[in-house]
């Protein structure tokens, strides 16, 4: 906090006090929804939410983003896990309008709802199979 008081103090004097600083600094940058044609259920996002939801898959299924994502290419749909996941996607998001409408997720946790990849995959790529299999 002092710190950022005493950035704050350098840069006006710094900028001779120029009203225009702090008209630029108190703008943050405007986060865009991720709109695009291949993002068919993790609609109207902002960037960073859109982030954290494939960090959250990432999480869920102990992957990388390269597991479901043509490398260079992140729209792409031709990783067949990709579409795998879409279809989870479609599931869960199914599974919480159906079940758990009234779930509101908390800051930093996923969209999705109250069941997320996690429920299931608890860090595996594929789900544990019942005891005895
Ligand atoms: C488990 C599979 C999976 C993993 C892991 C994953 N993604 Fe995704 N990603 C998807 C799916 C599925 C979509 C499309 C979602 C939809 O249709 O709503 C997507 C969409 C995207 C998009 C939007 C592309 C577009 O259409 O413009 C970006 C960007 C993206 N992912 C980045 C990442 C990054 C970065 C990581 C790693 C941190 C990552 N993804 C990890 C499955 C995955
Ligand atoms: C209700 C439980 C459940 C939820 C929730 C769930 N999954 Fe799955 N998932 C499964 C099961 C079960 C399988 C294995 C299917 C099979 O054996 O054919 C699987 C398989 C997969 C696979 C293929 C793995 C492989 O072995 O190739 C991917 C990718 C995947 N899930 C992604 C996701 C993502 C991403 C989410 C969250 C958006 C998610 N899953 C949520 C149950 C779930």
């Amino acid at each position: 906090m002092r710190t950022r008081a005493l950035f704050l103090t350098i840069a006006w004097v710094f900028t001779g006090g120029s009203p225009s600083f702090f008209h630029v600094f108190a703008q943050a940058p405007t986060p865009t929804v991720v709109d695009s044609p291949t993002v068919k259920v993790l609609t109207g996002l902002m960037a960073p939410e859109f982030q954290e939801e494939m960090n959250h898959m990432v999480q869920a299924l102990g992957v990388t983003c390269g597991t479901c994502h043509v490398r260079g290419n992140f729209a792409s749909d031709d990783n067949p896990k990709k579409l795998t996941a879409r279809r989870m996607l479609e599931m869960t998001k199914a599974i919480n309008q159906q079940f758990f409408p009234d779930h509101k997720p908390k800051p930093g946790e996923s969209v999705l709802g109250r069941v997320t990849c996690y429920t299931c995959h608890q860090g595996e790529a594929t789900p544990k199979l019942p005891p005895g299999h």
